[in-house]
């Protein structure tokens, strides 16, 4: 079978690692994919918003599988366009992916199905928030309702930052329509958990559960990232939380979807708190983390392309989903200045150097023409450049792997966090 990979981040370059080893792949593509995809696939320049020129791709290469990475396409509409032209395809339909674009879709759902979650009001004028903030103990937290691409919450310590927040949103119109409504919820605290199903509306599949690490700096501090490191599996949670989880959250959310009449097909991505009173959910997600599908995959121990073929054909029940026991510890290097302003063309050494069971998962690089001689070299051309995993038998060995090997690796300015998971922080 022909498949296309549809994005260009670490995420889609581990997609393409793991479904390149299946028997059941012939060709490979990823569009626009990065110079780390390019060693597994062939890049077609198609953006992943370009849903015709990917339909079109698909039929010319004679996809017989299209995998989507991110959520933009997904609430775009790709699947439906997709299905209307009898391209098979992997993730859901528009409608499913309001569990992701709209914040308040997923909590009216979550609160007419009893699925815990922070209790949370919706509303559509800034006045009416206003008031509502007065009328309540700080902290709170406001999201827009929308994709805002990881930056649409505010954690709101006091009155003023929520109100902030509030006029950000819904009158300076920073995140366009995507704050034209907004949710104010309380603040939950815990440990923060990201839980991955594959599901095709009825079955839920075995879950796995990853960390990820969204600031800048060691212990939590600077600026929000689009994540600088991950591990899997995730040391606090016992069995019986992750019980509860499956039978709590994923399989009543998936079964709810199935009964409102918009069934959920693909894999669907609880971002959790795990509370004193249990887990709860902070947000849905219609797709695979990143940088945490970087440490799950690796673990998954079934055929990628039977299940996900077994997804779209709605017979996942067949389909007997395993993931190790291993370990995995995702490092992410960052360019200099990231995540606020940094350059780039910077040449990457180092990467034959790593000992030959870690894995890197490319992200922002591409491949240039040097001036004479022989190949490419990689590049940087982006923020967060790639993330080195190290694998092992518990958390302790694949860290040291992580951080023996992410050294070797070289670019002007490149950083990295030092604390992923350290778990005595
Ligand atoms: P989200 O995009 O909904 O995952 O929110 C981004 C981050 O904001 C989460 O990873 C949490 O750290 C934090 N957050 C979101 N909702 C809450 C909440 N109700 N209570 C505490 N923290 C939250
Ligand atoms: N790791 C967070 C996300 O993929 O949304």
């Amino acid at each position: 079978m022909n498949i296309l990979v549809v994005g260009n981040g670490g995420r889609e370059h581990a997609l393409a690692w793991k479904l390149r080893q299946s028997p059941k792949t012939d060709e490979l593509y990823v569009a626009p994919g990065n110079a780390g995809t390019a060693t597994l696939a062939r890049n077609l320049k198609i953006a992943s918003s370009d849903i015709e020129g990917l339909a079109a791709a698909a039929k010319e290469h004679r996809i017989g599988l299209t995998v989507v990475g991110p959520e933009a396409p997904l609430a775009g509409g790709i699947v439906d366009r997709f299905n209307e032209l009898g391209l098979p395809v992997f993730g859901p339909s528009r409608h499913a992916a309001r569990l992701e674009s709209s914040k308040i879709f997923a909590k009216e759902l979550m609160s007419k199905y009893g699925i815990p979650c922070a209790r949370g009001r919706a509303f559509s004028s800034a006045g009416e928030a206003r008031e509502y903030v007065n009328s309540v103990e700080p902290p709170v937290v406001v999201k827009v309702d929308g994709l805002a691409a990881g930056k649409g919450v505010t954690v709101a310590q006091t009155r003023e930052e929520a109100m902030n927040a509030i006029s950000d949103a819904m009158e300076a119109r920073v995140f366009g329509p995507a704050g034209e409504k907004i949710i104010i919820e309380e603040c939950l605290s815990g440990r923060e958990v990201s839980v991955f199903a594959f599901t095709d509306g009825e079955t839920v599949t075995p879950l796995v559960m990853a960390c990820d690490y969204k600031r800048v700096n060691d212990g939590d501090m600077g600026p929000n990232t689009g994540g600088m490191g991950s591990y899997s599996p995730p040391e606090f949670i016992d069995a019986g939380t992750a019980q509860r989880i499956c039978e709590e959250i994923m399989a009543p959310v998936v079964h709810a979807m199935t009964a409102e009449g918009v069934p959920y097909r693909g894999v669907l991505y609880g971002g959790l708190m795990i509370t004193a009173q249990g887990p709860k959910v902070l947000e849905f997600n219609v797709r695979l983390g990143d940088p945490e599908t970087q440490v799950i995959l690796p673990r998954l121990e079934t055929d990628l392309v039977d299940i996900m073929v077994a997804v779209v054909q709605g017979r996942l029940a067949e389909i007997d989903v395993r993931w190790s026991e291993e370990a995995c510890v995702a490092v992410v290097m960052a360019s200099g200045g990231y995540p606020g302003p940094y350059s780039q063309g910077f040449p990457i050494t180092g990467l034959e150097s790593l000992e030959k069971d870690v894995l890197v998962f490319q992200a922002g690089t591409s491949l240039a023409e040097p001036p004479e001689g022989n190949g490419h070299a990689i590049v940087t051309a982006g923020g967060r450049i790639l993330s080195v995993v190290g694998r092992g038998a518990d958390l302790a060995q694949a860290r040291a792997s992580a951080y023996r090997n992410v050294d070797r690796v070289r670019f002007k300015g490149g950083h990295y966090r030092r604390d992923i998971a350290k778990l005595d922080l």
